[in-house]
């Protein structure tokens, strides 16, 4: 398989004019990916829980223009122009430009919200990437199809799922790696695999095998520890793992750890769900730890927090686990049936130590959704 697929034949239309809008989740990865090479491949594959409640919509409104060789576009967030934006988006543009041909033919106003608060730590960059893409694309089904109107949903046979879905995919992990996790739910897996059928290192697949009752409506509670821009971004962190020392046991140990997780999740094994989960978190941040220059993105409320969640399940028998993203914030997983004891937790116990008292209640979910917009 390899990217040639998804640069598109000759298109059949033109359309002067339109406004495309999707909405795209976050997603919380079980096995991280950390560590990337040129275009955005993963060293590593990796394996996330769709979110439900955090999420970006995006309205693309693209009009057409003279193609003088330049992207022409400009970035909204909640109603406010972001030119700080801009350059991530330029740099997404120039990496799908040879699978977005038509790119330069139009100007673009790209108007975002995230359901999640901007400050609260929650990188935005899968759920917007995501979104965008999807926008990208549906503008290129306008111009490949014209039945096609404002949308073309993801599964839509008709609007050919298996490529679009794929392209979709594709299309985002070149925004932002992780984003290819947020096109479908709710376990979507990303890199090559030799035990997972249909894996590859170009986009994510559905995770292909039986999942055990027991995660579905996982819950994640996320405690908002350190709601500040990150010191470190994810682009550096990825880079530090050339020639990091324990680089190669690293990437080897992801791929036996979603190798374990089949199992897992066929026989809903939590007690090694939590041993796999909390050991992917801890070994993300010890790479960090031992990158050269070295760096800590944990704070001591990530501790405080993570702590007690040992603690808790040691005196109640609780399935509930922790995560961590490229940043201070807990990720507390656990199955729907244990929703109200752990709120009574996190109410009780954790709150304390999340910024301002704050925290998200979220869960798995299906994936992006078309938001249909009324045609003018
Ligand atoms: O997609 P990026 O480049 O922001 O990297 C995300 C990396 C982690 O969130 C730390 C792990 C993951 O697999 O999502």
């Amino acid at each position: 398989m390899d990217a040639q697929q998804f640069i598109p034949n000759p298109y059949i239309y033109s359309v002067e004019k339109g406004k495309v809008s999707w909405q795209s989740p976050s997603n919380i990865a079980l096995v991280k990916y950390w560590g990337k090479k040129q275009d955005q491949i993963p060293t590593n594959p990796s394996i996330s829980f769709t979110l439900n409640d955090c999420k970006t919509m995006t309205s693309l409104t693209f009009t057409k223009k003279e193609n003088d060789g330049n992207f022409s576009f400009e970035v909204y967030l909640d109603g406010e122009k972001k030119d700080s934006f801009k350059p991530k988006i330029e740099t997404f543009f120039k990496r799908v430009e040879s699978y977005l041909p038509f790119l330069k033919d139009y100007h673009f106003k790209i108007e975002t919200h995230n359901t999640f608060p901007h400050s609260s730590g929650i990188a935005s960059s899968a759920s917007g990437m995501s979104a965008l893409a999807l926008c990208l694309l549906s503008v290129e089904q306008q111009l490949i199809d014209k039945a096609v109107r404002s949308v073309a949903p993801v599964s839509t046979k008709a609007s050919g799922v298996e490529t679009s879905g794929k392209k979709a995919s594709f299309l985002a992990r070149l925004g932002s790696g992780s984003a290819c996790r947020s096109i479908e739910g709710s376990l979507v897996e990303w890199g090559t695999h030799p035990e997972i059928e249909g894996s590859t290192d170009l986009f994510g697949v559905k995770y292909p095998y039986e999942v055990h009752e027991v995660f579905q409506n996982y819950q994640d509670t996320i405690l908002l520890v350190d709601v500040g821009e990150k010191k470190v971004s994810s682009t550096v962190g990825h880079n530090l793992m050339h020639g990091h020392s324990y680089a190669e046991s690293r990437f080897k140990q992801a791929g036996e750890n979603l190798s374990a997780l089949k199992d897992v999740f066929k026989r809903g094994d939590l007690d090694r769900f939590v041993e796999i989960v909390e050991s992917e978190a801890l070994t993300l941040h010890a790479m960090m730890m031992t990158s050269l220059p070295y760096f800590i993105l944990i704070k001591p409320n990530t501790l405080q927090i993570i702590e007690k969640i040992w603690a808790f399940r040691k005196s109640t028998g609780s399935k509930a686990c922790f995560t961590l993203d490229a940043g201070a914030n807990v990720h507390l997983l656990y199955p729907e049936t244990e929703k109200d004891k752990v709120l009574q937790f996190v109410q009780g116990e954790l709150v304390e130590h999340c910024k301002d008292g704050k925290y998200i209640c979220d869960s798995v979910g299906l994936g992006a959704q078309p938001i249909i917009e009324n045609e003018e």
